[in-house]
């Protein structure tokens, strides 16, 4: 069982970065984290190359994530809550998506499949949000490109007053997602 969890915060130690340790410790098999603020990946130009060739003109290291996300069983998108989305930088990232949409529905490229797999979102938010639902439906957007059915999220709503990794309700959410996660992976055959 392999989970690819795409993190969308600056911040190492913080909100988003305790659900992910709380979600991983339940989730049976390997989870990797990729940290859209550590790496190098530039947002997508629209250069439009890809529509007719292969291969994304900026070599930057997302043409790695096509093997991972191929391999995962679950994909999970995680991320603070910044104006009531998911954060900048997890967005500037997820643009680079285009190639997947490009690749499947304009150059009809059959060695291009991505297959099928679970998806779950994490998020965390200082307060200010009180609907999560708005950022849940970004994430669901790119999730489809991804070819990621959705199957639930968890969130800490108040790291203003208490942060994630003390907020008893947000992990316990944390700990029930990452188990109905897990039974349905184990009963269902991902990626497909
Ligand atoms: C630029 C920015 C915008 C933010 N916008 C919101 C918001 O709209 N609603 C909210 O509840 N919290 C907002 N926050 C607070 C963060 O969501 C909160 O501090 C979160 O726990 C940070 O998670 P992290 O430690 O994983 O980065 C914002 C924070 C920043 C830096």
């Amino acid at each position: 069982m392999y989970t690819l969890i795409v993190n969308g915060s600056p911040r190492k130690n913080g909100d988003t970065a305790a659900l992910i340790r709380a979600f991983c410790r339940e989730l049976p098999g390997k989870c990797e984290v990729l940290s859209v603020c550590e790496e190098k990946t530039a947002p997508c130009l629209d250069c439009r190359r890809c529509h007719t060739r292969r291969g994304c003109a900026l070599c930057d290291g997302m043409e790695d994530f096509w093997p991972k996300l191929r391999q995962a069983g679950l994909l999970v998108f995680a991320s603070p809550i910044y104006y009531g989305q998911p954060s900048g930088q997890l967005l500037s990232w997820a643009t680079r998506l285009q190639y997947a949409f490009v690749s499947e529905t304009i150059r009809r490229d059959p060695d291009f499949s991505l297959g099928r797999r679970l998806g779950a979102v994490l998020l965390a938010a200082g307060g200010g949000t009180k609907d999560p639902e708005p950022a849940l439906r970004t994430m669901r957007m790119l999730m489809r490109e991804c070819g990621a059915e959705y199957a639930g999220f968890a969130a800490a709503m108040q790291t203003d007053r208490l942060p994630a990794r003390e907020d008893a309700e947000a992990l316990s959410g944390v700990s029930r997602l990452a188990e109905t996660l897990a039974a349905r992976l184990e009963a269902e055959q991902f990626p497909r």
